[in-house]
């Protein structure tokens, strides 16, 4: 079976061939970063009028590099939320008209189900059951999954998303959007002992996380500067600021990644979403599974981030697993909000 994904639920539109018989055939990405940079972060506007623009040729472009034609698709996944809705609506209308065009079923998946999924794309991946950190710019949750479809959240944050704490704190540091990867690149030059910022609830006996305080931390640091304005702090103090950073937030998800594998005794960690593409977030797990002898799991980095294969992925799986899930009702159904533990058991 060869299922087409479709992902444009923010700023990345996406599409895939996944075959169920011979794996990822082929993925195609167009990342609107540059458009929104000079906004300093996602314009929902402009994002749902590019992914109108890019959807087409995206789709070409992974019909050719799979060697496939549209009449070899036999269903099509689309991201169906959570996420911007004018966003999810062009990837749900688009799949919905190819669906009733060419007669296929079509298949909403949700956005987060295709990150939890994504490492199992690898050429080795992890067996069931599994703890995953889900860690993107939207979301930050601790799961454990049995199988497709089987997710027990076992703790989240409870204000800011990890990647929004890295996108803020890149940004009162001047750094330009998406902040992630800016502010871990900067870190690497910056001296670990300068700047120590607070470890947001690194030592409750639950697994929630808090980075709201550790965003303000940095406000305070940059505010409280010698020079005030953030224009004249030097290089080095900025990386000094930012290694305060990132080592805090490293600290506290390393400990929690830790602390869910013991509590329920798991020895596969498996880490999904944007902010898994860190450097330094990768360097701590795999000195913790090491010393506390577990494995871990990342996507490949190009599917960290969003994509159309975890999607096409995710939704091949459901429907392996049922092939009613895709249906012909092709009506255009987005859920721009919609938690995880909502999403049916397959
Ligand atoms: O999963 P994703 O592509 O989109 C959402 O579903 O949110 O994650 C995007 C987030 C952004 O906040 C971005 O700054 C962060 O992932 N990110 C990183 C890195 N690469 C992306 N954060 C830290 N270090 C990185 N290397
Ligand atoms: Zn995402």
């Amino acid at each position: 079976m060869i299922v087409l994904g479709v992902e444009s639920s923010c700023d990345e539109t996406g599409l895939a061939l996944y075959d169920t018989e011979r794996g990822l055939l082929s993925h195609a990405l167009y990342s609107q970063v540059a458009m929104h940079e000079e906004y300093g972060g996602v314009v929902p506007e402009l994002a749902s009028r590019d992914h109108i623009r890019r959807a087409i040729p995206l789709l070409e472009q992974s019909l050719t590099g799979a060697g496939k034609q549209l009449a070899d698709i036999d269903a099509i996944a689309y991201t169906q939320g959570p996420g911007l809705a004018g966003a999810l609506l062009v990837g749900s209308s688009i799949a919905c008209s190819l669906g009733m065009a060419l007669d296929k079923p079509v298949l909403g998946v949700h956005h987060l189900e295709g990150h939890l999924l994504s490492p199992l794309l690898a050429s080795q991946p992890p067996a069931f059951p599994f703890i995953a950190l889900l860690v993107s710019g939207g979301h930050t949750q601790l799961m454990r999954v049995d199988g497709v479809g089987q997710y027990t959240l076992l703790g989240e944050t409870l204000d800011d998303a990890a990647g929004e704490a890295f996108d803020k704190s890149a940004k009162l540091l001047g750094l330009g959007y998406p902040g992630g990867p800016a502010i871990s690149r900067l870190a690497e030059f910056g001296d670990p002992t300068a700047y120590k910022l607070p470890r947001p609830m690194m030592h409750t006996k639950d697994f929630n996380f808090s980075f709201s305080g550790l965003k303000t931390a940095v406000l305070t640091v940059v505010k409280n500067h010698e020079e005030k304005v953030i224009a004249n702090i030097c290089e080095q103090d900025k990386a000094d600021i930012a290694r305060g950073f990132v080592d805090a937030i490293v600290e506290v998800l390393t400990a929690k990644c830790v602390s869910a594998l013991k509590h329920t005794g798991l020895k596969r960690l498996v880490i999904a979403g944007g902010v898994g593409a860190n450097a330094q977030l990768r360097a701590s797990l795999n000195a913790a599974a090491a010393k506390k002898k577990f494995k871990v799991y990342y996507p490949e980095l190009e599917f960290c981030t969003d994509n159309g294969a975890m999607i096409a992925f995710a939704g091949a799986m459901r429907l392996m697993i049922n092939p009613d899930a895709a249906q012909k009702d092709y009506a255009f159904n987005v859920r721009p909000r919609w938690p995880l533990d909502e999403l049916k058991v397959v």
